[in-house]
């Protein structure tokens, strides 16, 4: 495993990229709504990439090894699906939750970013679903607070873990964050579970995201007949979001903020 140190130059790429990630997402926002399809918010996701900021959506026929070409632009997986669900022309409904995945690709350099949407507005959901984002959220700060040279990739999954399970929610543990530069899953991988003071020494000049995916049932999942959507094997609803991270000499920053970006968790402060 060769963990990439990033030069200034790429970190400048690196910055705008994020940027225009996060920038994807606050334009999707107030057309997340009931009886929108994913497959509308993926054409106008595309189009705004592609024609608006000069982008190429990094998914769009991504194909690691053992799998198909991924179809579409984005990446939006709602309710019991855990991950990589394909945009389709099923309207949304009042009180679903919905992750869009943003990977943006600009001048070579990658920037990965997720959100949970509750369709409708927050009233419209359960209860349970609320807290699930919200607590996955919190989850997400946690791990990125842990940020810093000389911590560990363990202290980063450690409060992840620690912070979901304490809700009675569960880690899903075959998917992780990852490395990203020119390209878009490097090393290392990031676990959202694990032991502080274990694996790999942060050093400043890495870049990588953390995107803990937690389930309000069993953490087991499955895949779909589709070759790409990861549901929970019980059904029980699942959460994510997603940031991508720079360590910075005396800690971090978040390269996919952008002015629409949630307000950090009140559990921070
Ligand atoms: N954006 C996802 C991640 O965070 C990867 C999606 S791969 C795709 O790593 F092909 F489904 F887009
Ligand atoms: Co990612
Ligand atoms: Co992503």
């Amino acid at each position: 495993m060769s963990i990439e140190i990033k030069t200034a130059e790429d970190i400048e790429k690196m910055r705008l990229a994020g940027r225009l990630c996060g920038e994807v997402l606050d334009y999707i926002t107030p057309h997340v709504k009931p009886g929108v399809t994913t497959e509308t918010l993926d054409k106008l996701c595309h189009d705004y990439m592609v024609n608006v900021q000069d982008c190429i959506p990094a998914p769009l026929n991504y194909a690691p090894p053992g799998y198909t070409p991924y179809p579409k632009s984005v990446c939006t997986s709602i309710n019991h699906q855990v991950c990589h669900g394909i945009p389709n022309d099923r309207p949304l409904k009042k009180g679903d939750i919905l992750n869009i995945d943003v990977t943006t690709i600009k001048d070579g350099y990658h920037g990965d970013s997720s959100r949970m949407f509750i369709v409708g507005g927050e009233e419209a959901s359960t209860i349970l679903a609320r807290r699930l984002c919200k607590v996955t959220h919190e989850c997400l700060w946690l791990g990125i607070s842990q940020v810093r040279p000389g911590a560990r990739l363990g202290d980063i999954g450690a409060v992840i873990q620690k912070h979901a399970e304490s809700q009675g929610f569960s880690i899903v543990r075959e998917f992780c964050g990852h490395g990203i530069g020119r390209r878009f899953h490097e090393d290392p991988q990031v676990l959202h579970y694990g032991k502080p003071g274990t694996g790999i020494e942060i050093e400043p000049g890495m870049i990588f995201t953390i995107e803990p995916m937690i389930n309000a049932g069993k953490a087991a999942i499955s895949e779909l007949n589709d070759g790409w959507t990861i549901v929970t094997k019980d059904r029980s609803l699942s959460a994510q979001w997603e940031h991508t991270i720079l360590v910075t000499p005396d800690g971090y920053e978040v390269l996919t903020l952008s002015a629409g970006a949630p307000a950090n968790p009140a559990l921070l402060a």
